[in-house]
């Protein structure tokens, strides 16, 4: 779902606006969406927002929802799949599984395919106790102890920061919550998901000892190679310091609104009126029949997520730059917050854990190079490739067989970890 990653997001972006155009819309009229708001017909209506917690436990999966402060004061929305209730596992020994979702993307991402794939509830019927993480920002953690997202400021961050103070912040309290003495859980990422972990590992190689295998899906940390084009015209623009980076910083991207919520919640429903242009996102974004349309619903209804503008600048300038590093605020900050006219690299030779780069040869976003070039400076890595030659960004959350090619292999490799 996180394929949704980037280029859902930038999809989505240009969605309403390209619903109107010719290429989208050659069988469907002119559509005035606020007219159809209020219109029973179109089934657009405002419904209670159902959040992670509640689509677990849908599934009859015991299911939390945990607010964790972090050290700079954002408090991230967590949610936790404890134990299997098939398994009745409560009072046993269940090792600690963080799971982190991707740009504008959040936990739900991870549950969308239900309990016989989604890796969330795959973990939880292996024994695992399943923790789902949302970075700063997104519509879970919209939150801090003394800023309001209306703020400005509450906007200042970029993965940066979800990396080094959410993700820490969420290994602590998981490790605590889970109250039987480990030491180190199991991660797993998505795309962002990855980056925050380089991030965190790279600076604070402490956190190295809290990891006991870490699994990377679609990593992106060099960007050099990376073909989406969107990236790619945008990046010459937006990836420098200047009037247009200046004017996109700093903010929400996406706000969480109710009406595009909805909107998109209806879009890919089977007897809706729009399915059509649903249908036709779905297709751009995924060549061939690989992704599971029934998942769509919930995807559009809870993506994109939302996310600082920062996020986006940060990643154009690895592009641009052809370094995994710091976020770069022009030559006078850079050198008052690094000592230093240009932003450091992340300093990944310092990662000493169990990582596993799991990468594939059609992802727009990874491109092949840059995670091999990326693994040359890995001290403790193992190459995953996709057999699939057609396996890309999305394929990663939402293929039918994610299950088979991803999930169950993952499962293997950390239930030999702890001898399970
Ligand atoms: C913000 O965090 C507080 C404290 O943990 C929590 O009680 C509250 O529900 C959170 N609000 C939102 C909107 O998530
Ligand atoms: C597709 O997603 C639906 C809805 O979550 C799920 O019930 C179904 O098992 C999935 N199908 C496949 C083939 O993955
Ligand atoms: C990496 O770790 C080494 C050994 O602890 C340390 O000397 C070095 O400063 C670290 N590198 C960076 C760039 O932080």
């Amino acid at each position: 779902m996180q394929n949704y990653l980037l280029s859902l997001t930038f999809t989505l972006i240009g969605l309403v606006a390209a619903i109107n155009c010719a290429a989208v819309s050659a069988a469907i009229p002119k559509i005035d969406f606020y007219k159809l708001y209020d219109n029973p017909e179109a089934h657009i209506s405002l419904k209670d927002r159902r959040t992670t917690r509640d689509r677990i436990a849908a599934h009859g999966y015991p299911a939390e929802h945990h607010h964790i402060v972090t050290e700079d004061g954002y408090i991230v929305g967590v949610f936790r799949i404890p134990y299997s209730h098939k398994l009745q596992n409560q009072d046993k020994i269940r090792p600690v599984v963080l799971v982190q979702h991707g740009l504008t993307s959040c936990s739900d991402a991870w549950i969308l395919q239900g309990p016989d794939d989604s890796l969330p509830f795959l973990l939880a019927d292996a024994g695992f106790d399943v923790w789902l993480g949302n970075g700063r920002g997104n519509t879970y953690s919209r939150n801090h102890t003394s800023r309001s997202p209306q703020h400005p400021y509450f906007w200042r961050f970029s993965w940066h920061e979800i990396g080094y103070f959410d993700i820490a912040a969420m290994i602590d309290y998981a490790l605590k919550t889970n109250g039987q003495g480990q030491k180190a859980i199991h991660y797993v990422g998505h795309s962002q998901g990855t980056t925050v972990f380089f991030a965190l590992m790279s600076l604070r190689p402490e956190y190295n000892a809290k990891i006991k295998t870490a699994h990377m899906f679609a990593p992106i940390a060099i960007m050099t190679h990376m073909e989406n084009k969107l990236v790619r015209t945008v990046g010459p623009y937006l990836g420098h310091r200047n009037e247009y980076s200046l004017f996109f910083a700093d903010q929400e991207f996406v706000p969480s609104n109710d009406f595009l919520l909805s909107l998109f919640s209806n879009l890919c429903e089977p007897d809706y009126k729009l399915r059509p242009v649903c249908e036709n996102v779905v297709q751009k974004l995924y060549a061939g029949n690989r992704v599971n349309m029934t998942a769509m619903p919930d995807g559009m209804a809870t993506h994109p997520a939302g996310c600082s503008t920062n996020q986006m600048l940060h990643y154009l300038q690895e592009q641009q730059s052809g370094h995994f590093r710091q976020y770069d605020y022009g030559p006078k900050k850079n050198q008052e917050i690094y000592q230093s006219a240009v932003p450091p690299d992340y300093p990944v030779e310092n990662i000493s854990s169990e990582v596993h780069l799991w990468y594939s040869d059609n992802d727009d976003m990874a491109a092949v190079e840059d995670v091999l070039a990326l693994s040359d400076r890995l001290p403790n890595m193992e190459l995953h490739h996709m057999e699939d030659p057609l396996w890309d960004h999305g394929d990663f959350a939402l293929n039918q067989e994610v299950r088979k090619y991803l999930n169950e292999p993952v499962i293997e490799i950390m239930k030999k970890f702890d001898q399970m």
